[in-house]
């Protein structure tokens, strides 16, 4: 069965989008079979990945609202080689409203994703908005596991508490899921903002992992406009390496198995 795997953060910018994109790269440079879902209505992750979004006939948001409506008509190649995408769409942001009338809101996500034949792939990857709406809800109840992107910010570390209260509130309708912890994004290694945030999150979370460290890199941000992977554009920058060590992180730590540590991993 595909492993699902959300990239969360209800905070803007901690490059939700940009790892998600990058994580399903290197999974899939490791011969691994890759469906990248975007639901976050910016579509970033859809246009990130070279798709025209006003040219799509159908997104995620049918899969969403509509009944019984197959994932397969949604999903479309992206171009990153060996990955496929289930793009978003605009329209998305009014599923939140639209859900409020739903029975079982929080789930339609988690029962779309379980009716699907996902035979196909070894990892589904979910970009998720930056909220904690109904619509992140749904990541949260359908998400086998869960990695919190997280960027040096003063104000990073306040926003965890709620996001940490959320996840207690959700684990009732997902007590399956693993919470992996944090993948620090846009370090700068000279930063003490860095280095205290670090320190901060093993001190605070000590039963959370801190996955490899993705550094700084103005250039990165171009590997977006060129609508393809940091991987691709800039395969031997700290960046792509950076992300390579994230996807074999993830490869070694499927959830069930023993850490290295020996211990189980802990659960939020
Ligand atoms: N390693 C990095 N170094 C420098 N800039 C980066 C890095 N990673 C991401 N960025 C930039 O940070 C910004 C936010 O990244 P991204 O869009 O991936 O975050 P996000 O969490 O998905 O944002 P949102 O919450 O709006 O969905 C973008 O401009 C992106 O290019
Ligand atoms: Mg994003």
């Amino acid at each position: 069965m595909a492993r699902s795997i959300a990239f969360f953060n209800q905070k803007g910018g901690t490059a939700k989008t940009t790892s998600t994109l990058n994580v399903a790269a290197a999974l899939a440079e490791r011969g691994r079979r890759v469906l990248a879902i975007d639901l976050d209505p910016q579509a970033s992750l859809s246009m990130a990945t070279g798709i025209d979004i006003s040219a799509l006939d159908h997104s995620v948001y049918d899969l969403l609202l509509e009944d019984e409506f197959p994932i397969a008509r949604v999903i479309v190649p992206s171009s990153i080689p060996g990955v496929d995408l289930a793009p978003s769409h605009p329209d998305l942001a009014a599923a939140e409203l639209e859900l409020l009338n739903v029975l079982e809101r929080e789930r339609q996500l988690d029962y779309r994703l379980r009716a699907a034949d996902l035979s196909n792939y070894d990892y589904v990857l979910i970009d998720s908005p930056p909220a904690l709406n109904i619509l992140s809800i749904n990541i949260l109840v359908a998400t086998g596991e869960l990695v919190i992107p997280i960027e040096p910010h003063p104000l990073s570390l306040m926003v965890l508490r709620r996001l940490f209260d959320t996840l207690r509130r959700v684990r009732r309708l997902n007590p399956e899921m693993t919470v992996h912890g944090f993948l620090p994004t846009k370090v700068h290694h000279s930063s003490r903002l860095a280095a205290d945030m670090l320190a901060t999150l093993e001190e605070e979370f000590p039963q959370m992992a801190l996955l490899p460290a993705v550094p700084l890199s103005v250039r990165g941000a171009e590997s977006v406009a060129e609508r393809i992977s940091v991987l691709h554009y800039m395969p031997r920058s700290a960046v792509a390496g950076a992300y390579r060590d994230v996807g074999a992180w993830l490869e070694a730590h499927a959830p069930g198995i023993a850490t290295s540590n020996g211990t189980e991993r802990a659960y939020a």
